[in-house]
């Protein structure tokens, strides 16, 4: 007994220097409760060590008994992994081969200068795209596919392609995981975010661009709580170039489908 004792509080003792130490180390509390947690099994482990022998098998038994146990939990651990459904290495895979495609814009991503450029190539493409859109009459446009809105914005005698501009700017949409919380086309938005597809007859370009470098800047109307917590990450003003931003909001500011019930944004700044 008075062994189990000694071995209950060192338990507790280890416990509780895992709990402070994980926590001045900055862990989560999720980690400090698992730290915790670890140290709970080991004592348990070691209380039964000194417990009496069962009469359970011995010998070749006993081993094959163990390698089963270890085949079912391989078979387990495996089959949830891979049945777990956040994570699809082939879309990973996907978009990683996306990010690193040099056929259209053959460039050295080491050769800083080459990148630079193509910034701000890219840049002005939205820009001037950005511009178009405005001309023709930007949110008062009539509903119209956005292949139409992008070939037609094309004036003749400018070398700028806005099919490229438009594909950036799907492309965003994919590389930024707007779709995880937000439906369009019929796809996406697992979390719970507003379906976009009318989200070209309320606002702007400019103010589109202003909702994703300040997602604080609007609030989709009945998604008070959402908005008042923040669930629309502030992050895409530091991940995303200004071109980036412009050709997403441009591309987004073509969808005009008043068949879908998207909220109306309310301007808050
Ligand atoms: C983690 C979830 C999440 C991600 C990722 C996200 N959003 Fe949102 N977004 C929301 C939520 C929730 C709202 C509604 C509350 C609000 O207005 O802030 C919202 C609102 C919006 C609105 C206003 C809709 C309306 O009808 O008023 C736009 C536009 C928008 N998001 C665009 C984007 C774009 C573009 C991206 C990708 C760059 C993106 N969002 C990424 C959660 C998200």
């Amino acid at each position: 007994m008075g062994k189990a004792m000694v071995k209950i509080v060192v338990g507790l003792a280890v416990a509780a220097g895992l709990w402070f130490g994980s926590m001045a180390m900055g862990f989560p509390p999720v980690f400090q409760g698992m730290f915790v947690g670890f140290a709970a099994v080991g004592t348990l482990m070691f209380l039964l060590l000194d417990a009496p022998r069962t009469s359970g098998p011995s010998g070749w038994p006993a081993a094959m008994s163990v390698a089963a146990f270890y085949l079912i939990l391989c078979l387990g651990y495996g089959a949830a992994a891979s049945l777990w459904p956040q994570f699809d290495p082939e879309d990973e895979r996907e978009k990683i081969a996306k990010l690193l495609d040099g056929k259209e814009n053959p460039l050295d991503p080491w050769n800083t200068a080459d990148v630079t450029k193509r910034i701000q190539e890219l840049d002005e493409k939205a820009k001037m795209l950005a511009e178009r859109i405005q001309a023709l009459g930007g949110d008062q446009a009539p509903v119209v596919a956005q292949k139409t809105v992008a070939s037609t914005a094309t004036p003749v005698g400018t070398s700028v392609n806005s099919d490229d501009a438009m594909k950036m700017g799907e492309e965003q949409w994919q590389l930024q995981e707007c779709y995880n919380c937000h439906k369009l086309r019929g796809e996406g938005g697992k979390k719970r975010g507003p379906e976009l597809d009318n989200i070209g007859s309320y606002l702007t370009v400019e103010e589109i661009k202003q909702k994703i470098l300040d997602p604080k800047s609007f609030m989709a109307e009945g998604f008070e709580k959402e908005w008042e917590k923040g669930r629309m990450p502030d992050k895409f003003k530091d991940v995303m170039s200004d071109g980036e931003v412009t050709a997403l909001a441009a591309w987004l500011s073509t969808f005009k489908n008043t068949s879908v019930a998207t909220p109306k944004p309310i301007k808050m700044k």
